[in-house]
């Protein structure tokens, strides 16, 4: 199957805070974005790599991916799901990885694990167990939640292209978080499989902070 990977690099990035939009960002000398993006253009079953980012961004993307073949850069727009949108209507081929660029370090072997199941599954997503309690956030934390069976999904998120563009074009709920809310919906079949604690994402100056203290100790 012939598998793009397609990159949301679009958001303003105002919880870590700072001038410069988080994906633009310096980690470990090098932006966000180009880690993000050479860690899937580097697996060797995907073939191709789209980068979607905002409006005025270009000058920025064009430095942080230097030399690496993105092809044209996508506009995205207001929400994730619509830079994902914006993206889904550029690409080609059989299968797409939808990843986030705040993710900056994507193991190897979760890409192969996601696709592996596209044989069978429409979709395929990381997951992660919950280690802490959950309850609900009211002001006396009087309302406990039931985490058996939760779980907590990452990107990249692997479909199969036309089945994940139809689920979009269905999709007529609020603004979705991911891909396999809207691709669940659309009643797709999506595949859990073991996510890495190397995806997290980052959001705030601390992750930024323990993003650089991993990779000075690895
Ligand atoms: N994203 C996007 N288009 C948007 C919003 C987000 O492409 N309109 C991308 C971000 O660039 C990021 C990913 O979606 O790679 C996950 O979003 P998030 O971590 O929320 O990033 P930001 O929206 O940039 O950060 P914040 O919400 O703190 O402003
Ligand atoms: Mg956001």
């Amino acid at each position: 199957m012939s598998t793009t990977a397609l990159i949301v690099a679009a958001g303003k990035g105002e919880r870590a805070g700072g001038g410069l939009p988080k994906q633009y960002r310096l980690l470990g000398g090098k932006p966000m974005l180009r880690r993000a993006v050479q860690a899937l253009a580097s697996h060797p079953a995907i073939s191709k790599v789209r980068v979607v980012i905002g409006s005025g961004q270009q000058a920025l993307a064009q430095q942080a991916l230097d030399g690496i073949d993105v092809g044209k850069l996508v506009e995205g727009g207001e929400e994730r799901a619509d830079s994902v949108r914006a993206g889904l209507s550029a690409i080609e081929g059989e299968a797409i990885l939808v990843h986030d660029a705040a993710r900056p370090f994507c193991p190897p072997q979760v890409i192969d694990r996601l696709l592996a199941p596209l044989e069978f599954f429409e979709g395929a997503a990381p997951v992660l167990a919950i280690g802490d309690t959950l309850a609900r956030a009211s002001d006396r934390l009087n309302e406990p939640v039931d985490r058996t069976g939760m779980v907590r999904v990452q990107t990249p998120q692997a479909f199969r292209l036309a089945a994940l563009r139809s689920a979009y074009e269905s999709w007529s709920g609020a603004t979705p978080t991911d891909e396999t809310t809207v691709a669940r919906a659309a009643g797709l079949t999506v595949a859990a499989v073991e996510g890495d604690p190397a995806l997290e994402k980052i959001t705030t100056p601390r992750d930024f902070a323990r993003a650089e203290e991993w990779l000075l100790s690895r």
